[in-house]
């Protein structure tokens, strides 16, 4: 008769995150980070940091997003859909001090971590990236992501349209944290992926991907109809 089976080791409980200045600190510079699903009242952000993205991806003359193009399509008034089901955008808040405790949320609680970094961050657009009434927060990044579906899997999926962390923030493991919580919450769902395009000369996104595992799609190219190409589908009589 086989040996029965070790009973599974008991859960071990969930970190809790740093609320205060930890008295043991290493030596450097602490940062306190929060992940927090958007509303309207980002959106003068949101425009800003998307024109950023649009900037460093050469493609500014295709950006042409303005705060009203956002506020009424990813925010719809006056019931705007829940966060997951639709357009969510998660955004990513840094501060000197620790954010107040989180107050538990049925659809997301914030996601809060501690950075440790080497020097501190110097950030010229720091007063145009407050995002209100905390002072000494800074918005820091986004993504902004929805779900799709995979026919083959049979299941859902979320699919990222843009993940950008601000050029003063990089390489601290920032983006690592947004990209981790969109993956965290596609699991919650029980989806079945979670995937992105990259442009073929942004080395250091697809070196970034590569080191957290992402698969690269060699077969896969993407296409688009749009301005007149999809306009004149319009008018195509089938
Ligand atoms: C791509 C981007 C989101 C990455 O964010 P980031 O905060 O700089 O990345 P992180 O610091 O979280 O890096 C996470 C991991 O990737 C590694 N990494 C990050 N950039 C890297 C690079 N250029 N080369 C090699 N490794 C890199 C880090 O060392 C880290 O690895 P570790 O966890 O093993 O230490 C950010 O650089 C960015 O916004 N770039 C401009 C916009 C952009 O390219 N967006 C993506 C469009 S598809």
């Amino acid at each position: 008769m086989a040996a029965a089976a070790a009973p599974p080791p008991p859960p071990s409980p969930a970190p809790i995150p740093e609320t205060t200045v930890p008295e043991t600190a290493p030596p450097g510079h602490t940062l306190f980070a929060r992940i927090r699903v958007a509303s309207i009242l980002d959106v003068p952000h949101i425009h800003k940091l998307i024109h950023e993205l649009a900037a460093f991806e050469r493609l500014s003359d295709q950006c042409a997003a303005t705060e009203a193009s956002l506020a009424a399509t990813l925010f719809r008034s006056p019931n705007p859909p829940p966060p997951f089901t639709s357009f969510t955008v998660f955004i990513l808040e840094v501060s000197p001090n620790p954010f107040p405790p989180i107050i538990p949320d049925s659809n997301f609680s914030p996601l809060l971590k501690t950075f440790h970094l080497d020097l501190p961050i110097e950030d010229p657009e720091q007063e145009i990236f407050r995002p209100g009434l905390e002072n000494d927060v800074v918005v820091a990044g986004f993504v902004l992501f929805f779900p799709n579906y995979s026919t083959f899997l049979g299941q859902p999926g979320f699919y990222i349209e843009d993940l950008f962390v601000r050029e003063p923030y990089r390489k601290n493991g920032f983006g690592k944290m947004l990209i981790t919580a969109v993956a965290a919450q596609a699991v919650k769902m029980g989806y079945g992926r979670v995937e992105w395009v990259v442009l073929d000369w942004n080395a250091n996104a697809i070196q970034f991907y590569e080191r957290l595992g992402a698969k690269i799609l060699q077969d896969w190219s993407v296409r688009r109809l749009t301005g007149d190409a999809l306009e004149a589908f319009a008018h195509f009589s089938v």
